[in-house]
């Protein structure tokens, strides 16, 4: 049997913390009198604290000082972790315990690929860090998703060709990542946001074990 790289992004793909972010982001914008919708939010998703808070502030035409930035990427993490603080195994998402057991089954290299500063702490709290062979977080790089060096790290880590790789993904940046990276891309999402993802599933509920077979067998 083959050996390919499953890599997983953390924020809508293993755990609903999404929307935690995008309520914390809402918070601070209204607060510094920004407002910004749903389809800017999804230009938000995957993408770094930094690149995160210099979009929104392009938004809404604001420029600060470097200290000014700071103390806004601060508050936002602290209310993103007030919002995390209680998290537990049941904001898990559907089916992927189920998915990444059948990985380990069948022997296959998993890893995570976030650019998420609180990765490992999330994982902790959901009890899944044990399943990830190799964690790359927001912490371990420098370029922040569309770029490719996320999964790339994860690959050269876990010692798997980029081309023997599968990214599940749920922002459009990081489907682009994934690409870049010259790895398949699945979006869990909507076919429409998603559409350059080599295959689009709402959620792990609608993958099959032999749609899992076939990528790592093909
Ligand atoms: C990504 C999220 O996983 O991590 C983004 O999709 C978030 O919304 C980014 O901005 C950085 O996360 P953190 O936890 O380091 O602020
Ligand atoms: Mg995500």
């Amino acid at each position: 049997m083959s050996k390919k790289g499953f890599i997983f992004d953390l924020d809508g793909v293993i755990v609903d913390t999404a929307k935690y972010h995008f309520l914390a982001w809402k918070k601070l914008a209204n607060e510094i009198g920004i407002d910004f919708s749903i389809e800017q939010n999804e230009q938000l998703k995957g993408v770094s604290r930094v690149k995160s808070l210099e979009k929104i502030l392009a938004w809404g035409n604001k420029e600060v000082s470097q200290d000014k930035f700071m103390e806004l990427m601060a508050k936002k993490n602290t209310d993103y972790l007030d919002f995390i603080a209680s998290m537990k195994e049941d904001e898990i998402l559907p089916d992927v315990p189920k998915v990444l057991n059948h990985l380990i089954d069948k022997n296959q290299a998993i890893a995570l690929g976030s650019a998420s500063k609180n990765a490992r702490n999330i994982l902790r709290k959901v009890n899944l860090i044990e399943q990830f062979e190799v964690i790359v977080d927001g912490n371990d790089v420098t370029k922040a998703k569309p770029d490719p060096e996320v999964f790339l790290n994860a690959a050269n880590s876990l010692k798997i060709k980029a081309k023997d790789c599968i990214v599940f993904e749920d922002s459009v940046a990081g489907v682009q990542a994934a690409n870049k990276a010259n790895m398949v891309s699945i979006g869990i999402g909507e076919k429409d946001v998603l559409h350059e993802a080599s295959y689009v599933f709402k959620d792990f509920t609608e993958i099959s074990v032999a749609f899992i077979e076939k990528l790592i067998n093909e």
